[in-house]
């Protein structure tokens, strides 16, 4: 008999590292965990199994049909925002045709099954473009409908996907003779930027409060590359794996729509590295604005409005930012510091 697994990609990276521990403290499911890199030893575990291979090679996810019972996807596997700059079509391929093949593989896995797959994605804050500070100023918390033109190659890639996603789980195949009976149950959260204790983030463009934190708590100096009024929600980590286990485990009826916002507190800069100098007062924090990375966050909204995931599955942050540092990231990070654990 095939296992009963959830498969997650991009396992390895700082989402994956958060919902693979999580669900293994709950002992909510087998993981069947696929990433470019091999796994961190901490995790290995955790997983019923891991792969390492490419969310573009098509032989690998169809083999997955094969020898498991995929009952939920979690699509993590990405490219950042200041990374896919460096190379925008490659990180097209990545999030794009990544996101495809694994929408496939979702479509494939419902019909053998005989029921859809869930299909969770993070999307993010990346989505939006507001055209100007004034606008990102003036337009308080941003609804998922509103300011849906990115600037960034990744932004694109995520605001495509979702509607992907939209695609694959309601029109796939709309004129086929023999139109698809299950299909994926796409679920799509927009995410904030995420500050996590254990992991640091690579090649977004929110890591300004991230690595601030982390820097000062190695005691390496630090350069924001961001003015200190900027303004973006953030998020704590086990708060992200929260909004995904919940919407996975939401009663599909209560779904109004299959992107939601989520969000938790809205710092500045200089709101953050306020918290990191009470934790580490001795922290060397300089800002050197990086002019095309300020554009960047610029364009992405002051805060958003997460009213529709809070009403359809009952989405509440445990986090606001006084807990979230006092009581998650500065005793988790003391901790990272000063031991190997992971
Ligand atoms: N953290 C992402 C990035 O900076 C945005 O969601 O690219």
């Amino acid at each position: 008999m095939r296992r009963e697994v959830i498969l997650i990609t991009g396992a390895n990276g700082e989402i994956g590292h958060g919902l693979i521990t999580q669900i293994h403290k709950e002992n909510r499911a087998r993981v069947v965990a696929l990433d470019l890199k091999p796994l961190d030893d901490c995790l290995m575990p955790y997983c019923e199994r891991f792969i390492v291979g490419d969310i573009l090679d098509k032989m690998l996810l169809g083999r997955l049909i094969a020898e498991y019972e995929i009952t939920s996807i979690f699509h993590l596997a990405s490219i950042l925002s200041t990374k896919a700059e460096y190379n925008p079509e490659a990180a097209h391929e990545i999030n794009v045709e990544g996101t495809i093949n694994l929408l496939r593989l979702g479509v494939e896995l419902s019909q053998w099954q005989g029921k859809p797959v869930k299909f969770i994605y993070p999307s993010s804050i990346a989505v939006y473009g507001l055209p100007n500070i004034e606008s990102k100023r003036s337009s308080g918390k941003v609804r998922e409908d509103q300011f849906c033109s990115p600037n960034t190659m990744y932004g694109c890639n995520k605001i495509y996907c979702e509607n992907l996603g939209r695609y694959y789980s309601k029109h796939y195949r709309q004129l086929a003779k023999d139109p698809v009976k299950n299909t994926v149950d796409f679920r799509c959260l927009r995410f904030p930027g995420l500050v996590s204790a254990e992991t640091i983030p690579t090649g977004g463009t929110s890591d300004f409060g991230p690595e601030m934190l982390h820097y000062a708590a190695q005691n390496v100096p630090y350069d924001c590359f961001v003015r200190e009024d900027t303004r973006i929600p953030f998020m704590a980590m086990p708060d992200a794996i929260k909004a995904l286990l919940m919407l996975e485990a939401a009663p599909m009826a209560n779904l109004t729509q299959t992107s939601y916002n989520v969000t938790s507190f809205s710092p500045t800069a200089a709101e953050i590295e306020q918290y990191v100098r009470k934790a580490f007062p001795e922290a060397q924090i300089n800002y050197a604005v990086h002019p095309q990375r300020q554009t960047i966050v610029d364009s992405w909204p002051a805060d958003v409005d997460d009213s529709p995931a809070r009403k359809d599955w009952n989405w509440e942050p445990d986090y606001d930012m006084r807990k979230a540092f006092e009581e998650y990231l500065i005793p988790a990070i003391r901790n990272r510091y000063s031991s190997s654990s992971c």
